[in-house]
């Protein structure tokens, strides 16, 4: 039987729904239909390795879906640790997309008190990720873990395998797992707790790019590796073993969620504008980001949507996010994503939201049939005006105050989409996901821009370890680690005079 399939509904940023001045008009929507119907093409084959211009950075992550290796292979590793039978908790370390599609992943596919409740966890480990390197969060979360240190797993995740901050993460675990040996006088073998999840990518004279990989084969026993494939740059990863491994040691069905991105693959490669999700998506996006609403909005009604609205935000702002188009003209590119949660932020934003700037285009996600329900209770007689709450769905008073706020927002001629689920599974968070890869990328062949590559966020990991005390030479700012070093400090020292 077909599975239910994600739905864009469209409707509110018609012009005949929200009139001409802030709404398409179907003049113009027949425009974007022909201008993206011609990149879905392009967009299909350059996500599969094939290079859209010379100067774009290659991708392949449009493989991910149907490469059922890699599924194996983390099964594999998964099945390993599993007879080990020593892993109660799994620690991520990583950051950026080597982290957010870790934990969108786990806070849509699994109960909000999996980690707390050993009943819902049935042997599983608890997981958490760490994708930042505050000491005072990461010490407490240490000195809780106390002696389940021994039971311990970290997938250390980075695909260049030398960003500074999992690097200090990982050299800082290597460490407390080492003084156990010491301490108890009881070898303890680093392949036991650590797997590293890396490229696999070689230089021209043969030697591993990633110094993670250089680590992980160097220490003896070796650590268990797997592989960031060649050519699907960090955000682009949560299909591949970065994202996997910790959803699969979670319970979560990885072979569903590459089903439900297969599915999506093939509906977002349908060449018919009307037909394709992605398409459409990107249009929608695309039209409001040149006609002055430069900030997305993406507002999820169910909390386990909550994380891939972190996930999205991170894969928009990186990948759109751009100074030169293609041409080499300076464009300083980029929608700004905004993340917010329904009902929380009706609370807090809906009013800037309403009254403030029209300058946003909202995306809506909206879940049809939540996994678990509740029933408000009865109301007492003395609280008749609570009357109309009593014996409903807690789901139907989300799903209507969603519905409330896309009234209200559309009355005031906010453009807004909506992301159907029937149901958060692991197959309609695949679609999901694979939807706002390929919408991205089409907005990336609409802006003309390398979708795939981010150097802004390159020069601040150099900058690191230039101030870090790095030696040699920095090919990325064409100089010394130490001049450059010495260039941050004197642009960053404080001067007393703008001191209040
Ligand atoms: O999308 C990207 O490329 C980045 O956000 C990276 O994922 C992030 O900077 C971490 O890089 P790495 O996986 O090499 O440690």
């Amino acid at each position: 039987m077909a599975k239910p399939q994600i739905k864009i509904d469209y409707k509110n940023v018609m012009a005949d729904v929200i009139g001409e001045e802030h709404g398409i008009t179907r003049r113009r929507w027949a425009d974007l239909a022909e201008k993206v119907e011609l990149l879905i093409p392009l967009v299909m084959k350059e996500i599969v390795g094939f290079k859209r211009h010379p100067d774009i950075t290659r991708t392949r992550y449009g493989l991910l879906p149907v490469n059922n290796k890699i599924a194996q292979k983390v099964k594999k590793q998964v099945d390993k640790i599993s007879k080990k039978g020593k892993c109660d908790n799994l620690v991520v370390l990583g950051i950026g997309g080597s982290a957010l599609g870790n934990i969108a992943l786990q806070t849509a596919l699994n109960p909000y008190m999996y980690n707390l409740d050993d009943k819902l966890r049935g042997g599983r480990p608890r997981l958490f990720v760490f994708d930042n390197i505050d000491p005072a969060q990461l010490a407490s979360f240490l000195s809780a873990l106390g002696d389940g240190l021994k039971r311990t797993v970290f997938n250390v995740i980075s695909k260049s395998g030398r960003t500074a901050e999992t690097a200090a993460q990982f050299l800082l675990i290597k460490k407390i797992l080492k003084s156990q040996n010491s301490r108890e006088k009881k070898e303890v073998h680093l392949a036991d707790h650590i797997i590293i999840t890396t490229s696999f990518e070689k230089d021209k004279k043969g030697r591993p790019q990633s110094t993670l990989y250089k680590i992980a084969k160097s220490e003896k026993p070796n650590l268990p590796l797997l592989e960031v494939p060649k050519g699907v740059g960090g955000r682009f990863t949560v299909l591949s073993a970065v994202g996997l491994f910790s959803a699969a040691m979670c319970g979560i069905d990885i072979d569903e969620l590459l089903a439900g991105a297969k599915d999506m693959h093939d509906r977002v490669s349908c060449r018919d504008f009307k037909k394709n999700p992605a398409a459409v998506t990107a249009a929608v996006n695309y039209h409001y980001y040149k006609y002055g609403k430069r900030n997305s909005v993406i507002m999820p009604y169910a909390f386990a949507l909550k994380d891939m609205a972190d996930w999205y935000r991170q894969l928009w702002a990186e990948s759109l996010g751009k100074r030169f188009d293609l041409n080499k003209r300076e464009v300083w590119a980029g929608p700004t994503p905004i993340k917010a949660l329904g009902v929380t932020d009706q609370h807090s934003q809906v009013q800037l939201y309403r009254e403030g700037p029209n300058d946003k285009l909202f995306t809506f996600l909206e879940v049809k049939n939540f996994n678990n329900d509740l029933i408000i209770g009865p109301t007492p007689k003395y609280a008749s005006e609570l009357n109309c709450l009593q014996q409903k769905k807690m789901s139907l008073l989300l799903n209507n105050e969603k519905k409330a706020t896309e009234y209200a927002l559309s009355q005031d001629q906010r453009p807004n989409l909506t992301v159907l689920f029937d149901r958060v599974n692991a197959h309609t968070i695949g679609q999901f996901i694979y939807l706002y890869e390929v919408t991205t990328s089409l907005m990336g062949a609409l802006l003309d821009i390398d979708t795939y590559n981010q150097p802004a966020v390159e020069l601040g990991k150099e900058a690191t370890f230039a101030l870090m005390g790095r030696k040699g030479y920095c090919k990325f700012v064409k100089m010394p680690y130490k001049k450059f070093a010495q260039q941050i400090k004197t642009a960053t020292k404080t001067n007393k005079k703008y001191l209040v």
